[in-house]
Parts: C-alpha cells; structure tokens; sequence
C-alpha cells in the first residue's frame, strides 16, 4: 500500500450531533483524554469554573462562556487517528453547525437518556441524511434515573427512522448503575463511581454465564440474563452495511460524566466508521487516495484568535495530501495558491501543519479571497458540490443608525453571507434587508462585525418571516408568472438567488400547492 493509502485507510472524521445538555462537551473531553490529548479532562469548556476553551475569540463568546467557533481536533485512537469537527451547539448553533456535517464521514448522536430524542437531534439527523452518513449513538447520563432503554431505542427507530443495534446494554440506572453488558464482546463491564476524570481501569467479567457475576451482581445477574435474551430476540443485529449505508446504528450506553461507555462507542467508531470517502464534483468523484490534492471549504471563522485579525478557512482534504508551502489551484478564482501556514488543530491548539491527508481539516489564512464552498486542486477545473446553504428559520429586519452607511451595511452583509455566517434577503417589493440565521447568537454577530469590521453600527426590529426556500422552475414563463403573483414574498438572497420568504409555514404550504412548476428547496447549493 502507498502511503497515502495507508494514511487514509487510518484516518477516521467524524462530527457529534446532539441536542444541548444532552452532553456533547463531556464526552468530547472524554474523547480526547482517551486520544491523550488533554492530561485532564476538564479543560474543553468550563461554563461555571470561569475557564474557557483555547479556541474562544469573541468578548461576547467569553461572557456568555459558549465557543463560537467549530474547532477541529485531531487525536489517535486504537491505532487510528481520529479527526472531531466540533459542532456550535446552544446558543452558538448556527448554519455552520449544519456545514460541517458535510464534512466529516461519521456522526456520533449523543442522546440524554433520561430525555429521549430531542428537537435538535431531529433536526440534525435531517442533514445527516442529505448524505447517508453512518449513525453511531450514545445514551448518556445512566448515572441518573433514566427512560427504558428498550423504550429509548424504540424511539430513536420511530421518531429518527434508523434501525438500533444495542452493542451494549446498560446494567440498572442511576444510583443502582453497575455497568453494561457488551453483546458481541459476552463480556460484562464493571462501573466505578466518581472515576470520571481518568481513564479507568476496569473490572471485566468474561461471559454472562459466568457464575463470578452472580457473586458480584447477585440476583440482579439473573434478571440481566433474562433481558439479554428478550434484547437479543427484539433488536437488530449489528450489520456493518446497513450501519454504512445510514439505515442502522450501533447503540453504546454509558456515562460521560463517569468516563464510562466512551471507550466502547470509540472502539466500535475506529473498527466500523468509515475511512475518508469519496466526494463528488461537477466533473468527476474524487477518490481519496488519488494522487493530486483537493478539498473544499466548509467553513470560514473570522477572529478566531484576538491577536490575529485574521479569518480561518476550513478545509476538507479530499484526496491527496497537504504539505507545507505546497501550491493550489483556487478553482473560482482560476488562481494558483501558495498554501504557506496552513494550520491544523490539536485540541484546540493552533499549530503549524507540516502535513495531512485526505480526510485531515485544515485551516488556511484567508484575506477575503477565499468563500464558502470553494474548491482546491493540484490544477484540476472542478468544483466539489453539496456544501450548501440551509434554509434560516429565524429572521428580523436590519436597519442602520446612521442611513449614509447604506453602502457599508450591504456591502458588510453580503460578505458575511459569503462566509455563511448569516444569510441576508432583499424582498422585491421594498428596500428591506433581512437578515436570516438558523441559530439566534448569529445575529449578535453580525451586529459586532458590522462594527467592528464595516464600522456601520446596526440594530434589528422583528419581522414577520417565518421560513424561507430558494426557488427554481424548469419552465422560465411559470417562474416569471410566480414572481408576479407572489411578489409579496419574493426575494434575493446575498447570491442573487431566487427565494421565497413565508410569512407562516401554513402559506408556504398554501404556495406549493398553487405554483406545482416551482420547486422550494431548503438548501441552495454554492
Ligand atoms: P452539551 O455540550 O451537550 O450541551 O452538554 P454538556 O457536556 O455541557 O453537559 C450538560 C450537563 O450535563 C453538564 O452539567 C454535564 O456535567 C452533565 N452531564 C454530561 N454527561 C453526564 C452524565 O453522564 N451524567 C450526568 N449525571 N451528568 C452529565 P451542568 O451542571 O449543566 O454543567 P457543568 O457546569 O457541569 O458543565
């Protein structure tokens, strides 16, 4: 093998989906103090202790004690190294949350057992969907009185449409916790209380036949031979397929807090994720271990660092590999590049890249050259696609304190649309700018960007808009007949893209019925 298909088939890149406190922070310390890449976890977020992860940049981030910024970290596992693309969650979800789901080759759902599937994780596993990305989840919080797993799961099957295969299965909850079973392993894993902050070292107990369990579970050992046999009868198999295809996820249950399951969920993602996979252009799919370099950008943050005025673009390696000082082609701009400081991510770090491969991030300086979405090459004309826009669902109008700025305001707004940081939209029937975004801190963004980048000082008044789909028809007399009939809710977005702002999803509804040659779309592809 080459050795570009030797880093390749090592690398494994994956995202967290999750709803907030569902406990994506904690298990992301965990994560990296298996990858040893943190001596202590603790040091990710610390919402109440007053610490604040490496990668805050904003005042406003550090009041609010949240990261805005979706970090990158690379650690090895089991063998493999393991790339984590940080999703913004809270009040720091945004679009890009959305983006870098397309971006990685794997999910981790994170479920609060005691919850059940919540709202954002829906939502998420919607976007997960666009590309059949493999599904492995975890049940979190068996430290405390949680739902029935076999409930949990029937949930997950009905309300997120994927088949569960438990691969572990959790021994009593809350203060009875003693651990799980681990199915295809036949091996019972003892839990220790209050061993969270360290890799702990475990008690295993090989077959659940084995009559050592009933001297350590007593009578509770009986009723876990009964259950695994009613899971075993009612549950699907793990199938490494199906878990590929996205139809089927392996379910791991545990306690981040305790440090307990992690290790069994980070097992099973370096056997059975998938390494880096192909991605398509225009013009061809790109393999992985295909000679030139390539990737695309996911991602732009500006200000990451205080110090640095400067904004990071986040890059996909999709084949290839990356060395320092290397040259690329900048496909929109028909340009070559060199890529002279490109940075990567460890833990949070911001260190020099001497090298990566395809299914590595890297970050590139970028002086306003560089846009979402953009492809690079070793020379090649082709553009990566599916890095799209997502449909905001939270809206208000943007107005100037002081009107002269107008230039300023539409100019800053339509750069930061072009960063993806929020999308804006100009009704055809007056000379409103509105300013959509799928999570709500984006617009306190824009508001400080504007001035402190554009110096227009901004503020926002509500507006009645409750969804927005880009628009397209085959047939141009329909699409002209729509703009007409509808002019009340038609816009441009920053791209001068055809769209349709609601003002109540039940008139959204009410438009497909009446314009069938007109398709509403919730993402626009870049
Ligand atoms: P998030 O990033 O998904 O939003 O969740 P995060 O990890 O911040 O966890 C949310 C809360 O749930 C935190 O408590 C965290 O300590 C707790 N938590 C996470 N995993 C477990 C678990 O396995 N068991 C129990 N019992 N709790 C868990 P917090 O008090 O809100 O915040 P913090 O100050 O402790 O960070």
């Amino acid at each position: 093998m080459s050795t570009l298909a030797q880093e390749v088939a090592n690398r494994r890149t994956f995202a967290i989906i999750s709803h907030p406190d569902a406990g994506k922070t904690t298990i992301t310390e965990k994560v990296l103090l298996f990858g040893q890449a943190l001596q202590k976890a603790g040091t990710v977020k610390g919402k109440k202790s007053g610490q604040h992860a490496k990668s805050d940049w904003m005042e406003m981030e550090k009041e609010r004690g949240i990261s805005v910024t979706t970090s990158v970290m690379q650690f090895p596992y089991g063998g493999r190294l393991v790339n984590l693309l940080d999703t913004p969650g809270h009040e720091d979800f945004s679009e890009d949350t959305y983006r870098t789901l397309t971006a990685v080759d794997s999910c981790l759902m994170v479920i609060d057992s005691a919850k059940g599937v919540e709202e954002r994780t829906i939502k998420l596993m919607e976007v997960t969907r666009l590309r059949d990305t493999p599904i492995l989840t975890f049940m979190n919080k068996l430290d405390r009185d949680t739902r029935d797993p076999i409930e949990l799961m029937d949930e997950v099957e009905d309300v997120l449409s994927i088949a569960c295969a438990p691969i572990t299965w959790p021994i009593g909850m809350g203060k009875g916790f003693k651990g799980v079973y681990h199915l295809l392993r036949d091996e019972v894993v003892l839990y220790q209380s209050g061993q969270g902050h360290k890799i702990q070292e475990k008690r295993i107990i090989g077959g659940i036949d084995n009559p050592e369990l009933d001297e350590v579970l007593g009578s509770l050992a009986g009723d876990l031979r009964d259950e695994i046999e009613l899971v075993k009868g009612a549950s699907h198999e793990f199938d490494l397929e199906a878990f590929l295809a996205g139809e089927l996820t392996p379910v791991f249950f545990g306690t981040a807090l305790g440090n307990f399951g992690v290790d069994h969920m980070l097992d099973g993602l370096v056997e059975w994720a998938p390494t880096p996979q192909p991605r398509a252009t225009d013009v061809r799919t790109v393999s992985p271990t295909d000679e030139g370099f390539s990737g695309f950008v996911f991602k732009i943050q500006a200000n990451m660092d205080p110090q640095h005025r400067d904004r990071i673009a986040f890059l996909r390696i999709v084949s290839g590999q990356y060395a320092q000082g290397m040259k690329a082609r900048h496909v929109r701009i028909g340009k070559d590049v060199r890529f002279a400081d490109a940075l990567t991510f460890m833990a949070g770090d911001r260190s020099h890249a001497e090298q990566a491969f395809a299914g590595d991030i890297i970050g590139l300086h970028n002086h306003g050259t560089i846009q979402l979405g953009d492809t690079f090459t070793a020379g090649e004309n082709m553009k990566f696609t599916g890095i799209p826009n997502f449909a905001p669902e939270l809206f208000r109008r943007i107005r100037l304190k002081d009107p002269l700025k107008a230039k300023q305001l539409q100019k800053g707004l339509v750069q930061l649309s072009e960063e993806g940081a929020v999308q804006v939209f100009r009704p055809m029937k007056n000379n409103d700018l509105i300013v959509g975004a799928v999570g709500v801190l984006q617009f306190d963004v824009v508001v400080a960007r504007l001035k402190s980048e554009y110096k227009v000082e901004a503020v926002y008044e509500p507006i009645n808009v409750a969804t927005a789909r880009w628009v397209t028809s085959s047939d141009a007399r329909k699409l002209d007949e729509f703009k007409r009939k509808a002019n009340e809710f038609v816009a441009l977005d920053g791209a001068d893209q055809l769209a349709y702002i609601a003002p109540t999803m039940v008139n959204l509804q009410l438009a497909e019925e009446r314009y069938p040659d007109v398709t509403f779309h919730k993402t626009r592809e870049h």
